[in-house]
């Protein structure tokens, strides 16, 4: 499978569309990520901050990229780990600020150890500052300490500052609309994750443990050199109503719903899928019932994630159904217009049907403007992600109880309607079987 990349030039494009925003006598400072420690000389994998990715593609620790609209020397200068032949030895290579300007397209690179002496006067005779405030103290704390640098030189006739922006009131409204390369990673990530969850499929068997099931969904996303988006969510029977569920600890049982939450991300680009399916192979009678319920939510969800929409629109259907099919499943009683008013589903669906997803899997982007679910259009992303969870304590007859069931897919939104990004994973009950049982099933007897 051919894997997309973001090109050098569409690099180029991101930061020229931030400088237009910001105006041509601001200047912005872009940290990215640190490493953080796990234990005692172990890091976490290292994850580049979404925003420094977007606009940089540089995948290293320790970096600065700072953006001057109109620089005649360069308008993209960047701040990196020098090359260290003792320190790559250890812990691998680096870019070096040679390599920040001839791989990664900066107009000039300088050793990070710089940034102190250099940065104040970029800033000089910059009306606006514009960074991500109020994120790290540790960052304020230098942001502001350089800006008081330049203010110290006032009496020499240079200007510091005065207006400070925060970066994401531009960047993150660029984020949320996906150009066409964008999309094209986030397809492959959805495919990647779609594949992830047949082979869970088609592993699953009675007696497996879930951590051996989240086994083979990273088999799948590390053999195309990609990452969890997030930590999977691996949920037998009755740990599949714990929404944020990771421990993957018990062993699945014949006769119970198996939840996975999983999907991978290429290049920083999440993807983020649901299924929900019997650990012998055969949906039983009630879980059919739900299953199908939640289905007919989803895709109710789905059809109202259109232009001209507004945010809020794919989470009243899915409520709406919901909230009729349990009236039907003689769980809820009641007209549904009051109970719908009153909320009475919530026990069953406590969160939301979605949210914006990109290079965060909760993706950056405004959900309101103003008062308002603003109006959805071209370009978003978002998941759509209904389910119904009947935990031990459950208020419903004893069939459901037990049974938690989402199903979650990843849509963009086009000019002519959507497209499901994550729709080659199985999703009906009948694909579902029909996946399972393609796995070569000895669960015989085991519903
Ligand atoms: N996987 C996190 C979510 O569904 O929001
Ligand atoms: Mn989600
Ligand atoms: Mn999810």
């Amino acid at each position: 499978m051919k894997a997309p990349a973001i090109t050098l030039k569409a690099f180029t494009r991101r930061r020229e569309r931030l400088m237009h925003a910001i105006g041509g006598d601001a200047i912005a400072v872009i940290p990215a990520a640190t490493e953080s420690l796990r234990n005692r000389d172990v890091e976490y994998p290292f994850r580049q901050d979404s925003d420094f990715l977007y606009l940089t593609g540089f995948p290293e620790p320790d970096a600065v990229a700072v953006l001057m609209p109109g620089r005649e020397a360069g308008e993209y200068v960047l701040f990196c780990r020098d090359r260290d032949p003792d320190m790559e030895t250890w812990n691998g290579r680096r870019a070096g600020p040679d390599g920040a300007v001839a791989d990664y397209g900066a107009d000039c690179a300088f050793p990070i150890g710089d940034i102190g002496e250099i940065l104040p006067g970029l800033m000089e005779n910059r009306r606006a500052l514009c960074a991500p405030f109020g994120h790290t103290e540790a960052m304020d704390q230098r942001l502001f300490g350089w800006v008081k640098q330049v203010r110290a030189k006032a009496r020499s006739g240079v200007r510091a500052p005065t207006e400070f922006v925060a970066l994401e009131h531009h960047l993150h409204e660029q984020r949320l609309f996906k150009q066409a390369d964008e999309l094209r990673m986030m397809r492959h990530a959805a495919r990647i994750s779609g594949q992830a969850h047949v082979r869970a499929m088609q592993a699953c068997r009675p007696g497996m443990a879930e951590f051996e099931i989240e086994a083979e969904l990273l088999h799948e996303f590390r053999r195309y050199g990609t990452e969890p988006a997030y930590h999977s969510i691996v949920g037998g029977g009755e740990n599949g109503c714990i929404l944020h569920y990771v421990e993957n600890r018990s062993r699945l049982k014949a006769g119970d719903m198996l939840l996975i939450d999983a999907g991978c991300e290429h290049g920083g680009y999440a993807s983020d899928i649901t299924r929900s399916f019997p650990v012998s192979g055969r949906f039983a009678p009630a879980q059919r019932e739900v299953h199908e319920l939640v289905l007919e939510a989803q895709a109710a969800a789905i059809a109202k994630a259109v232009p001209g929409n507004h945010w809020n629109d794919p989470h009243d259907a899915a409520v709406g159904v919901l909230t009729r099919g349990l009236k039907s499943l003689g769980i809820l009683k009641g007209r549904p217009a009051d109970l719908i008013r009153k909320e009475a589903y919530k026990p069953y669906y406590m969160h939301r049907t979605g949210h914006w997803l990109g290079l965060d899997v909760h993706d950056v982007g405004d959900y309101r403007i103003g008062e308002a679910w603003r109006l959805l259009e071209p370009g978003m992303a978002m998941t759509v992600e209904p389910g119904l969870y009947f935990g031990p304590q459950a208020k419903a007859p004893k069939r459901f109880r037990g049974i938690g069931i989402r199903i979650e897919d990843d849509v963009a939104v086009t000019r002519e309607g959507n497209e499901v990004l994550t729709d080659a994973c199985p999703k009906t009950v009948d694909e579902i079987e029909a996946c399972m049982a393609a796995g070569g099933m000895d669960r015989a007897g085991a519903a």
